[in-house]
């Protein structure tokens, strides 16, 4: 376990607000899937790679979350303890953790295309909640991308500049200290 590993609270929980979905850290074999959704889910420019996602989830797994009603994945998250101020860029494939990580960055939320709306992300976000209090992170941080805005205000974040992720791609630093 990596020493900014909590408790697994997820394994095995039923997750409200969404009172059929369940979250579980990925694994490997999730790949396929969240290739999937995030084909389905972003413009070219903001897709994740395969070895991206892997970083990931080998970095900090208690952060790497999907969201299943039944066996299909309805969405996925990816967050991880971070320095405040530090961006993630779109597929950028991670080696290390920052030693003195002060925020947790959320660098991914997605619901599947057909699962919006019923509180997949909400339900991945309060997971990622309960690991950053279990590492006394009470700071969030993220980029916000594709007019999600909307969904991260009502869950309490503050936009703080607009700027441009990847070329031609408009987004929203937002940022949350709860
Ligand atoms: C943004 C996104 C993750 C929201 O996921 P979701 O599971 O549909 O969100 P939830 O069901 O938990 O929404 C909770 C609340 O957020 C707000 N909200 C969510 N999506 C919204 C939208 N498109 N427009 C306005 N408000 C929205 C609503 O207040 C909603 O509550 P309600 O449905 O009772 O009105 C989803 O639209 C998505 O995956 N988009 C594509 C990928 C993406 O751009 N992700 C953002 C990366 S920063």
């Amino acid at each position: 376990m990596d020493q900014h590993d909590p408790p697994s609270h997820a394994d095995g929980q039923i997750a409200e607000p969404g009172a059929r979905l369940r979250v579980r850290p990925l694994v490997s074999a999730d790949l396929p899937d969240l290739i999937r959704i995030d084909r389905e889910s972003y413009t070219p420019e903001l897709r994740e790679s395969e070895a991206a996602f892997l970083s990931k989830l080998v970095l900090f797994r208690a952060g790497a979350l999907g969201c299943f009603d039944g066996d299909q994945m309805c969405g996925y998250a990816f967050a991880l303890p971070w320095k405040a101020g530090t961006l993630i860029g779109v597929a950028q494939v991670l080696d290390a953790l920052p030693a003195d990580p002060d925020v947790m960055y959320v660098h991914d939320m997605v619901a599947a295309p057909a699962c919006r709306r019923r509180g997949v992300a909400s339900t991945l976000l309060g997971e990622i909640a309960r690991v950053a209090e279990a590492l006394h992170l009470s700071r969030f941080e993220l980029v916000a991308v594709q007019g999600s805005e909307p969904f991260w205000r009502q869950a309490g974040f503050q936009a703080v500049e607009t700027f441009e992720y990847v070329p031609g791609v408009a987004a929203t630093k937002m940022e949350m200290t709860v």
